[in-house]
């Protein structure tokens, strides 16, 4: 069996109130369209068809790096069957087509699989997604014989009293033979309530024909959920991280509430991983065993190794964590950090391209910043690298053992050697070689008999 997917999403999407195609809204961080095509994919499809209308380039685009898909214009847009038709002159006669749209994201490939395989196993020229639903308003019915065969479909607005009150509706998810298509498409008439092309006329095509029709019925009704309006989508999302939350848990990973997590990509866990509420994942992240994040963290794009606790508030991204390392509360870890094993990032710290070494320290409020930052460092509260000139970036590089007191500015480019002390309130503008006491603080002094202002108005009180 040879398949084609078309993927209809000509619709513009008005009731979104946005400049984008519809199928471009966002669930779970990636383009609507970009769910259905993963799921078509799974299908091993030889073809994938997206019939577009509105911002078709802007489409194009963002999709430039698919393979096996091919757009097809829809300029008018007539209606559903018309839709379909767009892309009928590619498609084989000897393939089975699966109709599904690009603004139902959560339709899984396993039901999809199963409606095909229905559709062969019966063959049948055509196989429908159905379900039955307790609110079926607006969506076509399904009209079946004495002998439960399928008839036909009806839309809402062509729908009798008696068959508004059927709850089984059609999803919107057809399979059908493509040679059947080929004779009946071009044929399909517009009338109807709306003056469209209905794709939904082919059940009734078929049953005149006397060729058989399949239906499979949809358990999970999150699977034919539609995106029409923000309210609509927002549903989506949450019944998208519902399930990426309930593989979590089945894997094993503690959620403190399923309902406040939310997945913008891939995660893989380790064991014994703890989430606590208001996580935010995207891209690509990587938990190993034992790790343990506290509210209000979002990681994007990190690897983060075992025995490591996020702490609250905490922000990383494009980073990579060793193992036993302990991050924030308030901490800010940027793209090209690494903390290797042991180190600690405290509260009110921001990294960015920098390396902390094995059981190095940076425990209060600082700024490192192209820096490469050895094993057992301590760099004290209020450390700034100034790697920035106005112009061009520079590095600093610290040793091993080092110790950098409180409130030092390192002065990029620059190198502290190995074992050195820094004293607090240190400006380091020179290379510091092994070694030794490193002081640039301006000496002390006290002037006993210096009056200011007050002083002098206090006194001038007591001689008078
Ligand atoms: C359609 C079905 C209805 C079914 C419902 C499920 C028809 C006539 N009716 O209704 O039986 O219960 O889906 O959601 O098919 N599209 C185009 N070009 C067009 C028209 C639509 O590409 O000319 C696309 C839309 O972008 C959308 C999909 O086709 O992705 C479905 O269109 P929509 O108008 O939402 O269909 P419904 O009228 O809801
Ligand atoms: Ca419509």
């Amino acid at each position: 069996m040879k398949l084609s997917v078309v993927i209809l999403a000509a619709g513009e999407g008005k009731r979104m109130h946005s400049q984008q195609p519809k199928v471009l809204q966002l669930v779970a961080g990636r383009p609507l369209l970009s769910h259905i095509l993963s799921t078509a994919k799974d299908l091993v499809a030889e073809q994938i068809y997206v019939i577009h209308g509105y911002k078709g380039e802007l489409l194009k685009d963002t999709f430039k790096h698919e393979t096996n898909l091919t757009w097809v214009e829809q300029k008018e847009r007539l209606g559903t069957g018309h839709a379909l038709l767009q892309a009928l002159p590619h498609i084989p006669k000897d393939h089975y087509v699966l109709v599904v749209a690009g603004d139902v994201p959560l339709t899984r490939a396993k039901t999809l699989g199963r409606l095909i395989n229905t559709t062969l196993a019966h063959d049948a020229g055509l196989g429908l997604l159905t379900a039955n639903l307790e609110n079926p308003f607006g969506l076509g019915r399904i009209i079946r014989d004495m002998q439960s065969n399928i008839l036909e479909i009806v839309e809402e607005k062509d729908a009798t009293i008696a068959q508004k009150a059927i709850p089984e509706i059609f999803t919107g998810i057809m399979v059908a033979r493509a040679d059947l298509l080929h004779e009946w498409l071009p044929n399909l008439s517009n009338d109807n309530a709306q003056g469209e092309y209905y794709l939904t006329e082919l059940p009734q095509i078929a049953s005149r024909a006397k060729v058989k029709i399949t239906s499979g019925e949809i358990e999970d009704k999150t699977e034919i959920l539609g995106a029409n309006t923000r309210q609509q989508l927002a549903q989506i999302e949450r019944a998208y991280q519902s399930r990426l939350a309930d593989e979590l848990m089945s894997k094993g990973v503690t959620l403190s509430d399923p309902a406040r997590i939310d997945i913008r990509g891939d995660i893989t866990t380790g064991v014994d991983v703890v989430i606590d509420v208001n996580a935010v994942f995207e891209g690509s992240v990587q938990l190993g065993n034992n790790v343990t994040i506290e509210p209000n963290c979002v990681i994007r794009n990190a690897t983060i190794g075992s025995h490591v606790r996020i702490k609250a508030n905490t922000v990383i991204e494009g980073a990579k964590i060793g193992d036993h390392v302990d991050v924030g509360p308030f901490a800010r870890i940027r793209p090209g950090s690494v903390l290797e094993s042991g180190a600690k990032v405290g509260n009110f710290v921001e990294m960015k391209k920098t390396v902390l070494g094995e059981g190095s320290k940076a425990s209060h409020l600082s700024y490192l910043g192209d820096a490469i930052i050895g094993k057992h460092v301590n760099i004290g509260a209020g450390t700034i690298t100034c790697n920035y000139d106005g112009v061009s970036k520079h590095q600093t590089i610290i040793g091993d053992d080092v110790f950098i007191g409180s409130d030092t500015q390192l002065i990029a480019p620059v190198s502290i050697g190995y074992g050195v002390t820094v004293g607090a309130g240190s400006t380091i503008t020179k290379d510091v070689p092994a070694g030794g006491l490193v002081l640039s603080r301006v000496e002390q002094r006290h002037h006993p008999k210096w009056k200011g202002p007050l002083q002098k108005v206090k006194l001038k009180k007591v001689v008078e």
